[in-house]
């Protein structure tokens, strides 16, 4: 049986050491195989930014509005490799990040004494009921079902508690002509490959049923001066480049992208790149206690 610790939660053995990049795909769930391919991992520790500090600040204070919140428990699903999570644990007492990904979790910080990791899945975390004073979702509600997962939500929050859902919203450059051959990069020559449509993760929040007494704000994530290795080690992050490389080897449109960018620079400078990555969130409370519904 598996054990459960004093919130019930269902706790299993993260195997680190797994080596998946070998399970043909097809046995693995969507997204549980793209975020388990090594080389994307590798780069999501090393290239994938972080979310504006302002945002977790946003977040504790529309917790606090209500005075009847707590800080006991934050939940933060499709964690990842901890981007998220951690900003949460200065202010609960206890935080747990659940991900689908090994590979993923392998890479989350794991000295952090209140906080803790552990594989699992978003639509059914074992959670105990009402327990969760805050749940987070970041740029990972477009790979969950999402009607399950908002249930799941609902279930494990307190009355009162907060759920605050956002999502990198695409990537923009500050040259107009980069950002063309960007865009088009993005959205034509990889349409086929994203493992999520593109426009629906880009629109997710605008497209779902979100049941709480809600708000919605909009960041925008600035990197004034990124390498073009720093660019193209973001976008070896997106499952399309993933599944590009693994479906076609043969193609050439990363260095057709990485040329077309080199040759709008005039400045024959070291190549460096303003980036704007817009994000979306919508935060919600909880204003009837699911057990009683
Ligand atoms: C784009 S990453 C975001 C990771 C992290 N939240 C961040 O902001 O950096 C999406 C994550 O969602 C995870 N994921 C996808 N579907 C999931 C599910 N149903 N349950 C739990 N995790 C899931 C993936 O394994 C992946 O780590």
């Amino acid at each position: 049986m598996t054990p459960r610790n004093s919130s019930g939660f269902n706790v299993k053995t993260i195997e680190c050491e797994l080596e998946v990049d070998d399970i043909p795909f097809l046995v693995l769930k969507m997204a549980t195989g793209v975020y388990n391919t090594k080389s994307l991992v590798k780069n999501y520790v090393r290239y994938r930014p972080s979310y504006p500090q302002q945002l977790f600040e946003d977040i504790i204070q529309y917790c606090h509005e209500d005075p009847r919140s707590g800080d006991t428990l934050a939940v933060d699903l499709g964690c990842g490799t901890g981007l998220s999570t951690l900003p949460l644990s200065r202010h609960f007492q206890s935080v747990i990040g659940i991900d689908s990904s090994v590979e993923q979790l392998s890479r989350a910080p794991k000295s952090i004494d209140n906080t803790r990791f552990t594989v699992g899945d978003a639509e059914n975390t074992g959670i105990a009921s009402g327990s969760v004073d805050l749940v987070t979702v970041g740029t990972a509600l477009h790979w969950m079902d999402t009607t399950k997962v908002q249930q799941e939500i609902r279930r494990v929050l307190r009355p009162n508690g907060t759920v605050a859902i956002y999502t990198l919203c695409g990537l923009n450059l500050e040259n107009p002509e980069d950002n063309k051959a960007l865009q088009h990069f993005l959205m034509v020559d990889l349409k086929d490959y994203w493992g999520v449509d593109f426009e629906y993760q880009l629109n997710i929040l605008d497209k779902i049923e979100f049941p709480f007494d809600h708000r919605k704000k909009i960041y925008t994530r600035t990197i004034d001066d990124m390498s073009f290795d720093g660019l193209f080690g973001l976008l070896n992050t997106y499952s399309a480049v993933i599944n590009l490389k693994q479906q076609n080897p043969e193609s050439t449109l990363m260095e057709e992208l990485k040329e077309t960018l080199k040759m709008n620079k005039t400045d024959g400078q070291e190549q460096r790149i303003k980036q704007y990555i817009p994000i979306k969130m919508m935060m919600g409370k909880m204003k009837k206690c699911i057990r009683q519904q």
